[in-house]
């Protein structure tokens, strides 16, 4: 039954590539189900997903209850817009509120547009709070930075590909070098708002900033009363250890943006949290969403923060984390030129003598295990927080694999 004529995935594959636009270029993998940290394709093959949906996955394939409680929700309302208050949306802000350890959360749906809510947010609070000439706010964002694909995002990306083609673009952001903080310092001028970074930077490799850079990027925001902005919508809810990446660094944000996770991996959900004398500066008709915290994804969205309040799976990733990152550090110089990152994310360089990350993420889905190339020869592996110890050395065996093959 293995003739190539009898597999679905080369037509689903064509059906895909001619109807749909090519803004993705995906792995020659179609799937159909999903349960924990493993997918079926087509045609009946599984793989161990080690991508986890860029994170949006932390609590793998359709855990039971993220399930549970859309199903239940399914039955009762899905959506009321924010023209009227349903049953589900104060308990689910209470409770993101009080993980986040702040006053208020506003929610929204996709990552961008939480990104978009914090940079309004930061300005108004700029205008109204800070007293900023009106029009000159400043947003200082960091060289590499991923934060989404909006016109006014992708106004301060560094890479050519995400922003190339799609101007003009929008002013009032200056990039500078990531992990810098004399470069932080000097670029801070009175009409400087806010600080958007992310804690680490999963696009641009899994990069983690030099030990104290946050501490600094703290001290220097109090100093100038500017806002400190967390963009934890890959690095957050779990991914490395803790609830937020910036607790490694040992400081808080005075805003979190979240998003990926935040849904379960079954509705999106993204959102703001911040305490009220930065939130607080939206008034109605201000900012909004038809969808932002529909009943639907304030009943997941809460069985989220509660799978989070057990700390369970901030355990797991801690201590499978460490497993991964010695695996992973094991394949230095057999292949490997790098691994960086915390918890259950890694960022891998390939030796790119030997492969491309694209190459190596093929090989990989050849042998049963999903990833995703980034930049050159970097591939990203951030399985779901489920994932086993078993699970993470048959994932690392495959690599090895992969890269002993690639010598011959
Ligand atoms: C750090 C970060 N911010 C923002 C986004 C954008 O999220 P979305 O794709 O849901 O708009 C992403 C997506 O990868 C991200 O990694």
């Amino acid at each position: 039954m293995t003739s190539v004529d009898m597999l679905r995935t080369p037509a689903e594959l064509a059906e895909a590539e001619r109807y749909t636009a090519h803004n993705y270029h995906p792995l020659p993998v179609v799937i159909a189900e999903g349960e924990g940290a493993w997918v079926t394709d087509v045609d009946g093959r599984r793989y161990l997903d080690f991508l986890a949906g860029y994170s949006a996955l932390n609590f793998g394939h359709r855990h039971p209850g993220l399930i549970a409680a859309a199903h239940a929700q399914l039955d009762r309302i899905t959506l009321t817009s924010r023209a009227f208050v349903h049953d589900q949306f104060a308990e689910f802000c209470r409770t993101l509120a009080e993980l986040c350890g702040k006053d208020l959360v506003l929610p929204m749906n996709t990552g961008a547009e939480a990104v978009e809510t914090a940079i309004k947010v930061s300005r108004k609070w700029g205008y109204r709070v800070k007293g900023v000439p009106d029009g000159q706010a400043e947003i200082i964002v960091a060289a590499g930075n991923f934060h989404g694909r909006t016109t006014t995002i992708v106004s301060f990306s560094t890479d050519p590909e995400a922003k190339a083609d799609f101007g003009p673009y929008t002013p009032g952001f200056v990039v500078v070098p990531y992990g810098d903080e004399t470069a932080l310092g000097a670029a801070i001028t009175p009409n400087t708002v806010a600080v958007l970074m992310e804690p680490i930077q999963g696009e641009a490799g899994v990069l983690v900033p030099p030990r104290g850079y946050f501490a600094a990027v703290r001290a220097l925001c109090d100093e100038h009363n500017v806002l400190m902005v967390a963009d934890e919508i890959q690095s957050g809810l779990g991914r490395t250890g803790r609830t937020f990446a910036i607790e490694h660094e040992g400081v808080v944000p005075d805003m979190y943006v979240l998003g990926k996770a935040l849904g379960g991996g079954v509705v999106p959900v993204s959102a703001v949290a911040a305490d009220r004398d930065v939130l607080g500066v939206l008034k109605p008709g201000e900012h909004g969403s038809t969808f932002g915290g529909n009943p639907l994804a304030c009943a997941v969205g809460g069985e989220v923060v509660r799978l989070l309040a057990t700390g369970e799976f901030q355990q797991r990733s801690a201590e499978l984390g460490e497993h991964l990152h010695a695996r992973l550090n094991a394949l230095i110089g057999h292949g490997v030129i790098a691994v960086r990152g915390r918890g259950l994310w890694a960022g891998v360089d390939i030796d790119p003598a030997l492969l491309t990350g694209r190459q190596a993420c093929e090989s990989l889905a050849a042998r049963g295990v999903l990833a995703k190339d980034t930049h050159g020869s970097t591939i990203r592996l951030a399985p779901p927080l489920v994932v086993t110890k078993d699970e993470i050395d048959h994932a690392v065996d495959q690599l090895a694999a992969v890269l002993a093959d690639s010598h011959q």
